[in-house]
């Protein structure tokens, strides 16, 4: 008996050990689509697995997104835009359309694993004025009901994600929280139909906002490792903003009777280009400190059991609204291509893995013509408008990573983003005859002058990945029946 006994150990060990490896601590990402040069899904989808998620978040309902996560293993909450709200809250037929149209059809078809519908984005932001106050719960009504009516009432759950400014707190300290009073009874009414539905309340936190709008905010708080500035709260003695601001809405969901409705974070991270906070070295020490939590399964002080936390974000989004800052096309743990930005450790010491199979434009950019003649300076700045009209030019603003460059350099930053963004066209380097293309990468660190990936036809190779893939679950089968077989004659 002892001899098969630790055989039969070791292969409950082994199984253990397979299951920690595919990353059974959860982890959770947003992965945006507002970007000129998307990565294929298939190839997100196998990025995602190799580092360890098996949650994502969509801020729509792209289709090929939704295929691309078919039977991928990695559950999916699916957001609706708010300027959809109106439509949806406007007619139970239009949110029945939507469910079968955007749900039911990947559910069915794909084998796509939709766990939850985000109803709207933050509709309740206070910039947003009262916009979106009349239709955000007759559209979550709505959708509830579409989603029974396609019977998939009880796989699929509804939510709405928060920005942290529903909430208000009189004593400035978490135990004070409760929701704004222009939306309190709105709140209630939505937090009660989410918890009548099976719904999880999703809030969204950013401690990098806190400090990037408040030149007072002590900026260790913003951070994990923070000894320095401690708030203390009755018993409860806080060293971050981040619990702080969880414990606001657990504060607040408590006083109004709420207590044990689940509490998802729907977007935390930091960006790392645009704005003094925003660096590399600030974001890998608190999206660090952040997976450490996430893989140790710690929770708040007031709320000690695991949360689930998608990060934000995957990649970087150079088509996002810069309304908000020019960081916030840089908030991906990846660059927009997949490329690791910087050195994480994702869990159980598994460092952060890059993007595969990613096809990339050749290697050359356009640069301002060493023959050009600069003299005219309204030349140059036109082009530079036009070219930033369409390309990305946030990193070669003042502060940022290209914002050092010198004049010349500065400019042939921007004719080459304008060409990269239009696949190298030959004739996106025309600029009144200022430009040349060249073969000699212009980039000096930490400026990167990019180059595109190719999203044009040469795209389909990456079934490529899927072969791979297909091989490697051959031979974990096989593996397996193998281990079965020597179990079976030992035990
Ligand atoms: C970028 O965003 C604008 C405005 O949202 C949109 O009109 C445009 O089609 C987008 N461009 C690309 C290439 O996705
Ligand atoms: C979802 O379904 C509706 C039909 O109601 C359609 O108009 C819409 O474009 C679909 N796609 C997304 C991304 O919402
Ligand atoms: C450099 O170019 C960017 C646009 O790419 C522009 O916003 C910035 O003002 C320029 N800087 C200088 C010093 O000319
Ligand atoms: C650019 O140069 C070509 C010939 O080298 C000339 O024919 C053309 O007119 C020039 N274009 C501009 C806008 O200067
Ligand atoms: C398995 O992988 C090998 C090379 O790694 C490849 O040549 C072969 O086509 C793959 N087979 C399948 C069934 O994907």
């Amino acid at each position: 008996m002892g001899g098969f006994s630790l055989l039969c150990f070791m292969f409950f060990v082994w199984v253990l050990g397979f299951e920690s490896g595919k990353g059974v601590w959860g982890l959770a990402c947003n992965w945006g689509l507002q970007s000129t040069h998307p990565l294929p899904p298939d190839i997100v989808v196998r990025l995602m697995k190799d580092n360890g998620f098996d949650k994502v978040k969509l801020f729509e309902a792209d289709p090929a997104a939704l295929k691309g996560l078919g039977k991928s293993g990695i559950q999916v909450m699916v957001g609706i835009p708010n300027n959809m709200l109106a439509s949806l809250a406007g007619s139970p037929a239009n949110a029945e359309a939507w469910v079968q149209q955007n749900v039911s059809t990947f559910v069915s078809k794909s084998g796509t694993d939709i766990r939850f519908v985000a109803i709207g984005n933050e509709p309740f932001l206070h910039s947003y004025k009262d916009m979106f106050i009349q239709t955000t719960f007759p559209a979550l009504q709505n959708i509830q009901a579409a989603l029974v009516k396609a019977g998939l009432g009880k796989k699929v759950k509804v939510t709405v994600p928060l920005n942290a400014d529903v909430l208000q707190t009189d004593s400035g300290l978490a135990s004070g929280g409760d929701f704004r009073l222009d939306i309190h009874d709105l709140m209630l009414k939505i937090i009660k139909f989410l918890q009548d539905n099976g719904g999880i309340i999703t809030i969204n936190i950013y401690p990098f906002l806190s400090l990037q709008a408040d030149p007072n905010f002590p900026k260790e708080f913003a951070f994990f490792s923070n000894t320095a500035n401690p708030v203390v709260d009755g018993t409860i003695t806080y060293t971050n903003v981040y619990d702080a601001n969880f414990d606001t809405l657990i504060s607040a969901l408590e006083k109004n009777g709420f207590g044990q409705i689940p509490v998802v974070i729907g977007e935390v991270g930091w960006p790392t280009d645009c704005d003094p906070n925003a660096n590399i070295d600030n974001a890998r020490r608190f999206n660090q400190g952040l997976l450490d939590r996430i893989v140790k399964g710690q929770g708040t002080p007031k709320h000690p059991a695991p949360i689930d936390v998608y990060l934000f974000s995957l990649i970087d989004e150079d088509n996002k609204s810069v309304e908000p800052g020019n960081f916030e096309r840089h908030w991906g743990i990846f660059n927009y291509d997949g490329s690791v930005k910087y050195q994480l450790n994702m869990g159980k010491g598994k460092a952060i893995v890059p993007a595969k199979g990613v096809k990339y434009l050749a290697r050359q950019w356009c640069v301002l013509s060493p023959s050009a003649g600069v003299s005219d300076p309204n030349v140059l700045s036109q082009s530079i408008n036009y070219a930033c009209q369409y390309a990305d030019c946030t990193r070669a603003s003042p502060g940022s990573s290209c914002g050092n460059l010198d004049p010349q350099r500065n400019v042939s930053y921007a004719f080459s983003m304008y060409y990269q963004t239009m696949n190298q066209r030959k004739d996106a380097c025309s600029f009144n005859n200022l430009s040349v293309v060249t073969t000699v990468d212009p980039s000096q660190p930490p400026c990167r002058y990019e180059i595109m990936i190719d999203i044009g036809k040469h795209d389909l190779t990456a079934s490529g990945s899927a072969k791979v893939a297909g091989n490697g679950s051959q031979l974990f089968i096989f593996l397996m029946i193998v281990l079965a077989l020597v179990i079976d004659g030992a035990c």
